[in-house]
């Protein structure tokens, strides 16, 4: 082994390779080493942001030489600690954020090719000028990126429609952990050729090299929108409204998201510049999302005789249906605001869970009943994509109690309803990952081959161990 250089010279290394905007210490790097739920404070040598996938490949041969630790980075949005560094601060953060151009755009194709920094919602508004749709939508469009989107796998609110972030996903150029670049940035509908190296970089969280830009695919824009916020019965009245708008036209559903009661109250009565377009506060709602390239698509029609019928059956107890392009933001704002609201109330723990849609509204019942008797006093706050099975069946802190109390009972909690999961064949994590969060909990759900075929790819393309160490993997 060479001798590892002093992370001075390290450092004055990188600095020479990215210049001075591209390296970050002190206050200036402080914002990048801490997590958006604040669930871990870490510590690293430096920030460290390349301009370019050479300058990038560059950086991380230095670090290689140096056996110095690497956390990629995009938007910072990571819901369990995989973007941030450990405590040590011996790592070394590489956020990608000012790799963002936009390569190219191809209406024909119906591709664009980015680099991994751009955020997700200038990805969207870039295709929508060019005339096309890229359709991942999440609350934290506005700062995660390309590149933490597609390492996440992350999902959102249209995966219903149009799958994950790897449906979207044609072709990849990558920075592997030795520093070697992998331009892979084929934009094919088919390309059977070997092991499929992009689909294992996407889902990675950055513990099998970078992601530095990517080929994605582009849709029609929708030619008709519509969009209700609905109060209805339970979680089964919600599911049978699915099932309404989809045995009508499963094609027109871009989102169908549920949120409970208590969720809603806390985004009502927490965040500012919202307000309810109900009569009155319910115990369900429903956001149900219609939108079609077909121009007169009837989409208005559809939504009003399918919400008819369910008052009728007492599915729907009220709706208010979006006017305009204003009103559709504003009853979006509710739904995306669900996070916000969560953590102004308080202390909360998530379970990003899927089970089969069936199974959602018994998981959600017999969940909430079992966590308010495991910390007598919390208050489930589920809410999420009911469309694809994913809820986030998450928990606030009772009124009163400490939240240090509260969060030392996560693991607790998130075994509790876990183990409710499991019964359905469920997932103890849909969209955001494992991260640090929940890597002890790997070897129990995916123990065995599974976990053996990851650690051994892991060592195959990550010997020495420096890419995000600590995520994904016990
Ligand atoms: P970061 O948080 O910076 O990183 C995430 C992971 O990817 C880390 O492990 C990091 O090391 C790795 N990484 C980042 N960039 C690269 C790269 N270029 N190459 C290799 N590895 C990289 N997720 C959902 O799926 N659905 C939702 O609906 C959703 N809603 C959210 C709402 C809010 C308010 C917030 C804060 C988060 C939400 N998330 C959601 C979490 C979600 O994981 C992220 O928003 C997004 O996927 C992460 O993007 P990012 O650029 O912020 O990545
Ligand atoms: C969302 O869908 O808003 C997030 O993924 C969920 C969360 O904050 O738990
Ligand atoms: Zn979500």
């Amino acid at each position: 082994m060479p001798e590892a250089p002093h992370p001075t010279s390290l450092l004055e290394t990188l600095e020479a390779i990215t210049g001075p905007a591209g390296l970050l210490r002190g206050a200036d790097a402080a914002p990048m080493l801490a997590d958006w739920r604040s669930l871990y404070q870490g510590a690293a040598l430096a920030v460290l942001r390349p301009g370019s996938t050479e300058e990038l490949s560059a950086c991380v041969k230095a670090c290689v030489a140096a056996g110095v630790p690497m956390v990629p980075q995009g938007g910072n949005t990571s819901m369990v600690g995989g973007a941030t560094p450990d405590e040590s601060g011996r790592q070394i953060v590489i956020a990608l954020t000012r790799m963002n151009r936009v390569r190219s755009i191809d209406t024909t194709d119906m591709t664009m090719v980015v680099e991994a920094g751009l955020v997700l919602k200038t990805a969207q508004d870039v295709a929508r000028e060019a005339g096309a749709l890229f359709p991942l939508s999440l609350g934290a469009e506005g700062s995660a990126t390309i590149g933490g989107v597609l390492s996440t796998n992350a999902g959102g609110n249209t995966t219903v429609r149009y799958g994950n972030a790897r449906e979207l996903m044609l072709g990849l150029e990558c920075v592997m952990p030795d520093g070697t670049i992998w331009n892979g940035l084929r934009r094919l509908r088919k390309d059977n050729t070997g092991y499929a190296l992009r689909h294992l970089m996407v889902g990675a969280e950055g513990t099998l090299g970078f992601i530095t830009a990517a080929a994605l695919r582009l849709f029609p824009l929708p030619r008709e929108e519509a969009v209700a916020l609905c109060a209805v019965a339970d979680e089964a009245a919600a599911l049978a409204l699915f099932r309404r708008f989809r045995d009508q036209d499963e094609g027109a559903v871009r989102a169908f998201e549920y949120m409970s009661g208590g969720s809603m109250h806390l985004v009502l009565d927490h965040v500012p510049g919202v307000s309810l377009p109900l009569a009155e506060r319910a115990q369900h709602y429903v956001l149900v999302d219609l939108a079609s390239s077909r121009p007169q698509a009837g989409l208005r029609g559809l939504l009003e005789s399918v919400l008819e019928a369910a008052m009728e059956a007492g599915e729907v107890l009220d709706a208010a249906l979006a006017e305009s392009v204003a009103q559709r933001a504003a009853i979006w704002k509710l739904r995306e605001e669900h996070p916000e609201g969560q953590k102004r109330a308080g202390a909360s723990v998530k379970n990003d869970v899927s089970v089969p849609v069936s199974a959602v509204p018994e998981m959600i019942r017999r969940c909430s009943e079992a966590l308010q008797k495991l910390i007598p006093g919390s208050r489930p706050v589920p809410f999420g994509h009911l469309g694809d099975g994913n809820i986030h069946m998450n928990l606030a802190q009772p009124p009163g109690m400490a939240a240090a109390e509260f969060l030392a009972r996560s693991h607790d909690i998130m075994d509790c309803v876990n183990e409710i999961v499991r019964d359905y064949g469920g997932s103890f994590s849909a969209e955001h990952g494992i991260g640090r969060l929940k890597t002890d909990m790997m070897e129990d759900w995916r123990g065995g081959a599974e976990l053996a075929a990851m650690q051994a790819i892991k060592a195959a393309l990550d010997p020495l161990g420096l890419m995000n160490p600590g995520k994904v993997l016990p």
